[in-house]
C-alpha cells in the first residue's frame, strides 16, 4: 500500500513510519517539521516538507490510504495561538478529507484524542458518552472526527482516540506524564507532582503505532476507537518511576481538573491486543537515558518550542 503519513516526523509518527516501511508498504512523509525530521532514508520513504494546510503540497496521486496525525498537539500549545490551531487541526483536517474523496482514496485513519470528553463522572469513558472538551485543541478534535466521519460513506473512516502515550521515540516528547516524571527523576532526582490524584489512561508508544498498522489491515473495523489500556494516577506513575530510579516526589496543586478512566473494550473486541505497559516505557526510557541516547532538550517539550520556533 502507498501510505500518506501526515504529522510523520512527530512523536508516533517517528515510530510508526519504520514500521510501516518494515511491513513493506511505501510511505509518503509529510510534516512541517517543527521539532525537526528524525526519519531514516529508506528507498520506499518520500520525506515531503510541508504545511497540511496549503493543499496544493500536498500530492496524493497513487495513495491507498491517508493516516492523519499532524495537529497543534495539546492543551497549552493549541491555546498560543487559537486561529493556528483551528486552521491546522480542524480546516486543515477537512481539506486533507476533501481532497482524499477527489482522489478516490478509499482510507482515511485519524488520530483524535481521548481528551474530547472533557471531565466525566463516568466509571468509565465509553465512545458512545457525550463529548464536552474543554481546551482549543480538544475541540479541534471533536470537530475534526465529524468532519472524517462525514466522509465514511466515501472511505474507509478510523478514528483513533488515543490515550496520552508513552515510551521512547527518536523525535522525543518530554512534555507527556510518563516520560516527563521519568525525565525528571533521571536528571534531578525528584519528580513533581500536579495533584497527583488525576486518574488518566495510558498507552504505549508501540501499541498506538501498531494500532495504525492493525487498522490498516483491517478495513472492516470503521468508526472510533478508545485506545488507552492503564488509567492511572499521576502519583502511581511517579512511585512506579521510583521503583527504577530513586527519586523524592514532591506534590503540589493542580488547576488540571480532568481526571477519567478509559474503556476499550470496543477496540479489544477486535482483537487488538496491547503488548507494552507503562512500566515498560519506563524501563525503556531509562536505558535509553543510560546509554546516552535520550537527553534533556527544548524541543523535545512541545510549548516551549512553539514558543520559541513556531509561533514567536
Ligand atoms: N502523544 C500523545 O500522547 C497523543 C495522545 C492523543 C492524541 N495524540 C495525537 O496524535 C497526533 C500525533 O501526536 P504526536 O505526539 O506525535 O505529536 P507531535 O507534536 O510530536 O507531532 C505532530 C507533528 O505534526 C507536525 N505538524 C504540525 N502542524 C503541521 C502542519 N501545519 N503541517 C504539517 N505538519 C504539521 C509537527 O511538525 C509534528 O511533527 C496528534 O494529532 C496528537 O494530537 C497524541
Amino acid at each position: 500500500m502507498k501510505i500518506f503519513v501526515t504529522g510523520a516526523c512527530g512523536y508516533k509518527g517517528s515510530v510508526l513510519v519504520p514500521k510501516l516501511l518494515r511491513a513493506g508498504h511505501e510511505v509518503v512523509a509529510f510534516d512541517a517539521m517543527w521539532f525537526g525530521n528524525f526519519l531514516d532514508p529508506h528507498p520506499d520513504l518520500t520525506v515531503v516538507k510541508g504545511d497540511v494546510r496549503n493543499t496544493d503540497e500536498i500530492d496524493l496521486s497513487g495513495v491507498d490510504s491517508i493516516i492523519h496525525l499532524s495537529s497543534v498537539a495539546n492543551d497549552p500549545c493549541g491555546d498560543l495561538d487559537p486561529k493556528l490551531t483551528w486552521e491546522i487541526s480542524c480546516l486543515a483536517t477537512m481539506q486533507l478529507a476533501d481532497r482524499a474523496r477527489r482522489h478516490g482514496i478509499k482510507r482515511f485513519i485519524y488520530a483524535s484524542s481521548g481528551s474530547v470528553y472533557g471531565v466525566k463522572e463516568e466509571a468509565q469513558v465509553t465512545e458512545d458518552l457525550e463529548l464536552l472538551p474543554i481546551s482549543e485543541y480538544n475541540k479541534t478534535k471533536m470537530c475534526g472526527e465529524r468532519i472524517v466521519l462525514s466522509y465514511k460513506d466515501d472511505m474507509v473512516v478510523q478514528i483513533v482516540r488515543p490515550a496520552t502515550v508513552c515510551g521512547y521515540s527518536p523525535r522525543q516528547r518530554l512534555d507527556v506524564s510518563v516520560n516527563m516524571l521519568t525525565m525528571q527523576a533521571l536528571m534531578n532526582g525528584r519528580i513533581t507532582v500536579f495533584g497527583g490524584d488525576q486518574t488518566r489512561p495510558n498507552i504505549h508508544i508501540d501499541d498506538i503505532t501498531d494500532l495504525y498498522l492493525f487498522l490498516l489491515e483491517h478495513p472492516e473495523h470503521t468508526g472510533i476507537y478508545n485506545a488507552g489500556f492503564e488509567n492511572i494516577s499521576i502519583l502511581d506513575i511517579a512511585k512506579m518511576v521510583t521503583k527504577y530510579v530513586p527519586a523524592e516526589v514532591v506534590v503540589t496543586p493542580s488547576s488540571d481538573p480532568r481526571s477519567y478512566r478509559v474503556n476499550s473494550d470496543r477496540l479489544l473486541s477486535t482483537g487488538f491486543q496491547p503488548k507494552k505497559t507503562v512500566e515498560d516505557a519506563i524501563k525503556e526510557l531509562i536505558g535509553m537515558y543510560s546509554q546516552g541516547r535520550l537527553s534533556n532538550e527544548d524541543r523535545w517539550y512541545n510549548l516551549k518550542w512553539m514558543e520559541k520556533e513556531v509561533v514567536a
